[in-house]
């Protein structure tokens, strides 16, 4: 007998025929394998009945000639109740013809022919169940990857609703902590505003000197493309220049300074380092303490206090230089032509004391700057009270608080913000109600 190829598992097999003595030699002929649970019935009502309690039938042996029920009609009731159960028709010659037919119709795996041979039955069973099994493990198998899938598409699901929740989540941090930043910003601005207006109180000969430099040379920064964080150092260096004549005697700060002495000249001179020692403490000033240092460095070399030369003039020292030297000649003049006649004056510094390669960039911004100073027929000039002040309107003259704090600067245009702060001056320290402001009128249709 050639080797037979069992099954590895368990299966359980159904004999059904009338004739018991068929049905106990093939149980007989079966018993000898251990795989096999062998389970029998006598007609095809009670092998239904059978496999209604028993649906885990793995193979099914039926006779054909039965009485009240082919093995046929047997074997389609059977596939509705154990579709999985591999059938097999065992049949006599006579009846080759209806069994090749119930296979083609599918109720049946196979037929085998009686009498039979015993190792091609034994063959033909075990292929059965080795068919079952394979189905069996081969559904266990798509059960179980559906399983995983509907596992795997829930947890991906609750993945992405946590992600979203996260991202929500980090949004709203980090929409508080640019708001946050930004508060700081504008805080940090206007404590730096604040620290200027104490350096114009002290050089009463110069209003608005500082803010109109930090005005001046965020222009030129702009015209220059440098980024907006070099622009905003650039202004609060502007701002902050000339910190260090906070020290100075008020007998040095009324002289002019040709008529110094050495003393008073080294003494004068010393308000760039001073400055910068200054701000030195806060960590996030150093860098304009640096342009605070270096703003009357000459491009020539003959600046101090370092002498340095050129390019090794940090850029921002040498902006602000230009800046400063404009502004203090801009305010030598009478208001109509000042303009004009300041940056002729500073035609013979350029190459010398200040860096020609600013020189476009310093007269189309003194330009945009100092626009106010040329009063064109456009515009209407009108005395205003703080209350009556609108945005968009310029300011005529430097508005001092009531004690003489530099509040605005002449030309500044009025927002929302800055009408707010006048009307708070108004009534913590009153000055004049009359406010000199230029208004431009509209353009006909
Ligand atoms: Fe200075
Ligand atoms: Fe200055």
């Amino acid at each position: 007998m050639s080797e037979i190829d069992l099954p590895e598992n368990e299966v359980k097999i159904l004999l059904v025929d009338d004739e018991v003595n068929i049905t106990k030699a093939l149980r007989r002929l079966l018993m000898d394998v251990d795989q096999y649970d062998i389970h029998i019935a006598n007609s095809g009502q009670e092998a239904l009945a059978l496999l209604a309690d028993e649906p885990n039938i793995g193979v099914i042996i039926s006779d054909q000639r039965m009485p009240e029920m082919t093995g046929v009609e047997f074997l389609k009731e059977a596939r509705a109740l154990v579709p999985d159960a591999v059938r097999i028709l065992l049949t006599g010659y006579a009846d080759i013809e209806a069994s090749i037919a119930a296979i083609n119709q599918g109720a049946v795996f196979r037929y085998l022919t009686k009498p039979w041979d015993d190792e091609t039955l034994l063959q033909a069973i075990a292929e059965a169940a080795r068919n079952y099994l394979l189905l069996a493990e081969n559904k266990r198998l798509n059960t179980l990857v559906l399983k995983q899938k509907e596992e795997l598409y829930e947890w991906n699901n609750r993945l992405k609703h946590r992600v979203l929740d996260q991202t929500s989540q980090i949004r709203a941090k980090s929409d508080e902590l640019a708001l946050g930043n930004q508060r700081l910003r504008s805080s940090f601005n206007e404590t730096i505003g604040a620290l200027a207006g104490i350096v114009e109180m002290r050089d009463r000969r110069a209003p608005g000197h500082s803010r109109n430099v930090a005005e001046l040379v965020t222009v030129i920064a702009e015209k220059l493309g440098l980024p907006d964080a070099e622009k905003n150092q650039l202004r609060s260096a502007g701002l902050l220049h000339d910190i260090g004549k906070i020290g100075m005697s008020d007998k040095l700060l009324s002289k002019l300074l040709h008529s110094l002495d050495s003393k008073e000249l080294q003494e004068y001179q010393n308000h760039v380092v001073r400055g910068q020692a200054a701000i030195d403490m806060v960590p996030a000033l150093r860098e304009i303490g640096v342009l605070i240092r270096h703003h009357h460095e000459r491009f020539d070399g003959r600046g101090f206090p370092d002498k340095l030369k050129g390019d090794a003039i940090p850029l921002g020292a040498r902006i602000i230089c230009a800046a400063d030297m404009f502004e203090r000649k801009l305010i030598q003049f009478a208001k109509s032509d000042a303009l004009s006649s300041a940056l002729k004056e500073l035609e013979c510094e350029w190459g010398k004391s200040l860096d020609s390669g600013l020189r476009i960039a310093l007269e189309e911004g003194a330009q945009e700057v100092y626009r106010h100073l040329d009063i064109s027929a456009e515009v209407l000039e009108a005395k205003v009270s703080p209350k009556e002040l609108e945005v968009g309107m310029q300011l005529g003259d430097d508005l001092y608080s009531g004690t003489g704090v530099l509040l605005l600067k002449q030309g500044t245009v009025f927002s929302e913000k800055s009408i707010e702060a006048v009307n708070r001056c108004f009534m913590i320290d009153p000055f004049e109600r009359d406010i000199r402001v230029l208004i431009k009128c509209s353009e006909p249709d």
